[in-house]
């Protein structure tokens, strides 16, 4: 379990959401021509009935500024506003330079400081939580934090063990420093970790310094999605429901306080033997896996726009954003709206 230090004290909002995904659908029928699958399979597995896939030409950079400039529209905060901006993302445009400097080019920010990180599916709320302790130091004021992926680029579309559970997305939210303490939509308190023993059940093995790519390689498709699927979700529902409850915890709630679980949005089995274990009832846990599968760092942060944006979330609820990645990792924020 991680070994998280509350930062003092100062109240860090999310003042904006937003999110995009690219228009271009593929369903499970689509699926059902292209490899030897059923909507019937997918559906009774995974819960996962269509997916948005990136137009050519379309790179993590470009779904990332538009969900960027709807949670910026959202927040009332211009470029130059932005101190600090982190991409979450496993599929970068390039090795480098870092995907968030492409997003601030697109949108001007030029007083922003930005990097990436990589932590897969709990990317997003690891750069929530890095982008508090640049806040919460005084360091930063107004930070623009993006999970999003282009995961269409690295999946071996002839592979249905794995072809069938990825899409494309990107969501964003806008973090600002808030003195006068009263703000709502306050992060409260988070709890993080990781397992690198588990680094081989869910990885690219090829493209990267271990195995740089080459024709042979390439022809067997190991720059591609591996994955075993058993062995992650074992581990992916003990971390989340851990990871949910040392968040509670830290921030003095228990279960029975949680208004809303937004999860990783892998697989609703797995979301739903989370909200199982925890006793929190299915009403108030969110779920559009069904439309976007598995979007990696852009998963909880498009669940979270649409929650926000369709009043699925309310002010003064205890909201609960908890995930599950590769490497292992694993992250939890408790957030009162
Ligand atoms: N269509 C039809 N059959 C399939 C398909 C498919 N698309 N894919 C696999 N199968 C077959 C398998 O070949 C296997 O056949 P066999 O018994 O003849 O060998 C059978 O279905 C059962 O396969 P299992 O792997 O046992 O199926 P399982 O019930 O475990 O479901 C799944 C597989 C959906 C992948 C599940 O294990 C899962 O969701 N795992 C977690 C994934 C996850 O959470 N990832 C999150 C992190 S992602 C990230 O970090 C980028």
């Amino acid at each position: 379990m991680s070994r998280e230090i509350p930062p003092t004290e100062c109240c860090v909002t999310i003042a904006g959401t937003g999110s995009y995904v690219p228009e271009k659908v593929l369903s499970n029928a689509d699926l059902e021509r292209m490899v030897d699958t059923s909507d019937e399979w997918i559906t009774s597995r995974t819960g996962i009935k269509e997916r948005r896939l990136a137009a050519d030409g379309q790179a993590t950079s470009d779904l990332a500024t538009a969900a960027a400039k709807r949670a910026m529209e959202d927040a009332g905060v211009s470029a130059e506003e932005l101190d600090l901006i982190i991409v979450a993302t496993i599929s970068p445009d390039a090795f480098f330079p870092a995907t968030a400097c492409y997003v601030q080019k697109n949108i001007g920010a030029t007083n922003a400081m930005c990097f990436d990180i990589s932590a897969a599916c709990s990317g997003f709320l690891y750069a929530i939580q890095v982008a508090r302790h640049f806040i919460n130091t005084g360091n930063r004021r107004t930070a623009l934090v993006i999970g999003a992926e282009k995961l269409s680029s690295m999946v071996d579309w002839e592979d249905r063990n794995t072809c069938v559970l990825f899409g494309d997305g990107a969501g964003a939210a806008v973090l600002r420093r808030d003195d006068s303490g009263d703000a709502g939509r306050k992060v409260i308190s988070a709890s993080l970790g990781s397992d690198g023993r588990m680094t081989d059940i869910l990885h690219v093995p090829g493209g990267g310094s271990a195995m740089p790519i080459t024709h042979d390689n390439a022809d067997q498709k190991l720059n591609t999605i591996r994955m075993q699927g058993r062995e992650v979700y074992k581990n992916a529902v003990n971390a989340m429901r851990r990871a949910a409850e040392d968040a509670l915890q830290r921030g003095g709630l228990t279960a029975a306080d949680v208004d809303m679980l937004i999860p990783h949005q892998a697989n609703k089995r797995i979301i739903e033997a989370i909200g199982e274990r925890m006793g929190i009832p299915a009403e108030k846990t969110f779920i559009n896996l069904d439309k976007y599968g598995n979007t990696s760092a852009a998963a909880v942060a498009i669940a979270l726009d649409e929650a926000n944006k369709t009043g699925a979330i309310k002010d003064g609820d205890n909201v609960v954003l908890v995930a599950f990645g590769a490497g292992l990792t694993w992250a939890s924020t408790l957030v009162k709206w």
